[in-house]
């Protein structure tokens, strides 16, 4: 598991994965533009969108602020719009950082002393605060108060200085890395998961029309379906389509279309790119089918473990072709189909466990 202060996980990997460096620039602008701003343009999450209706309405209703909320899930599914459309919903303002640029306990200071009444701060990978700066967020959390040192010694006493009330919104990749006390501290915590196909065609169609396109509905759910469960990837694929749709066909975009642009990104039927399949295959081809550590899987694939765990397992997982076990991962039998080697059976015991007493 990482620990703090190891190399920030890189999420930019996951927007790169099916574009390339040199389209960036662009895509963050149309990721800013595709934004939906209010929680009835937020597709899908409706258990979540309700009860944050109700939370909105009833501090509005008592001039309070929001409960503090943390958000976790595996990049691309809607955590920093969710909380700018909270902040637009509420209208506060929003002040947003990041974990590990939160150095000190000043800087936290610095931040909060600076927040307007019920204003909201986003701390963005929540879990990698360093814990002095975590700790003295709890009383901030708590109290809307924060306690500064003065003096040495015999002569060190402490200080409450008060800040305005406000909500802070968490966000994480993973949960599991938030310690205890800080995870208790949020009034409620939203998990995103991987959106379905119909949820990712109304996202494509609603993006398509924000950007001009004509898309045909089926091939609107052919996008959503090689997207990855995650709105981020559905709305970059769009954008490469409408490149090839302009360039080498009418413009319009068509199931064949889609397909055509799909061969040539090298992604498959099951959104997978080269590096979901390379992934597998060096699971199957170079462990036998696993369990290999992740440690291992990550040196093999030449990324760092964060990203590894982050970013490429999650939606295997999610799918089944991917396995968790205590001695590592392994691939699933649905890998193999993918893949189209031949299964040799589950991975139960490997000849080595077999013949191993343990007595070396
Ligand atoms: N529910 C949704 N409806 C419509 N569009 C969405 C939704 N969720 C996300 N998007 C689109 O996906 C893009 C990526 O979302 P966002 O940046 O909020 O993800 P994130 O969870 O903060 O990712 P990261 O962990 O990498 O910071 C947004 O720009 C937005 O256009
Ligand atoms: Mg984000």
């Amino acid at each position: 598991m990482a620990k703090r202060g190891e190399p920030k996980v890189d999420h930019e990997a996951a927007r790169e994965r099916t574009i390339g460096a040199e389209a960036q620039a662009d895509d963050l602008r149309i990721d800013r533009s595709l934004r939906p701003k209010t929680l009835d343009d937020y597709v899908g999450q409706t258990k979540h969108k309700d009860n944050l209706r109700v939370f909105v309405e009833a501090a509005r209703r008592r001039s309070e602020p929001l409960h503090h909320l943390l958000l976790s899930g595996p990049p691309g599914l809607g955590k920093t719009t969710l909380a700018q459309i909270l902040a637009h919903e509420m209208g506060v303002e929003l002040h947003m950082t990041n974990g590990p640029v939160v150095e000190h306990k000043g800087a936290l200071a610095g931040l909060l002393t600076k927040l307007g009444r019920n204003d909201i701060l986003f701390i963005d990978e929540i879990h990698r605060l360093n814990p002095v700066v975590e700790e003295s967020l709890y009383p901030a959390m708590e109290d809307f108060r924060i306690d500064v040192m003065t003096g040495d010694g015999a002569f060190a006493s402490s200080i409450q200085i008060p800040v305005q009330p406000f909500t802070l919104i968490g966000a994480t990749t993973r949960t599991g890395l938030l310690t205890a006390p800080l995870q208790s501290r949020f009034g409620q915590t939203i998990r995103l998961d991987f959106y379905p196909e119909e949820d990712l065609a109304k996202i494509v169609t609603r993006s398509a029309n924000l950007l001009g396109i004509a898309i045909a509905s089926n091939a609107a759910l052919s996008i959503a379906r090689r997207s990855r469960g995650t709105p981020r990837i559905a709305n970059r694929l769009l954008s490469r389509v409408r490149d090839f749709a302009e360039v080498l066909g009418t413009g319009k975009i068509d199931e064949a279309i889609v397909q055509k642009s799909a061969d040539r990104l090298d992604i498959d039927s099951a959104g997978f790119d080269e590096m979901d399949r390379r992934l597998l295959r060096i699971i199957i081809e170079d462990y036998d089918g696993g369990p290999v550590g992740v440690e291992t899987l990550a040196a093999a694939l030449g990324e760092p473990r964060d990203t590894v765990e982050d970013v490429y397992e999650p939606y295997l997982l999610q799918q089944g072709y991917l396995g968790r076990t205590p001695r590592g991962r392994i691939a699933t039998r649905r890998a193999y189909e993918h893949l189209k080697l031949p299964f040799a059976g589950p991975v139960v015991a490997k000849q080595k466990d077999l013949f191993d007493d343990g007595s070396k």
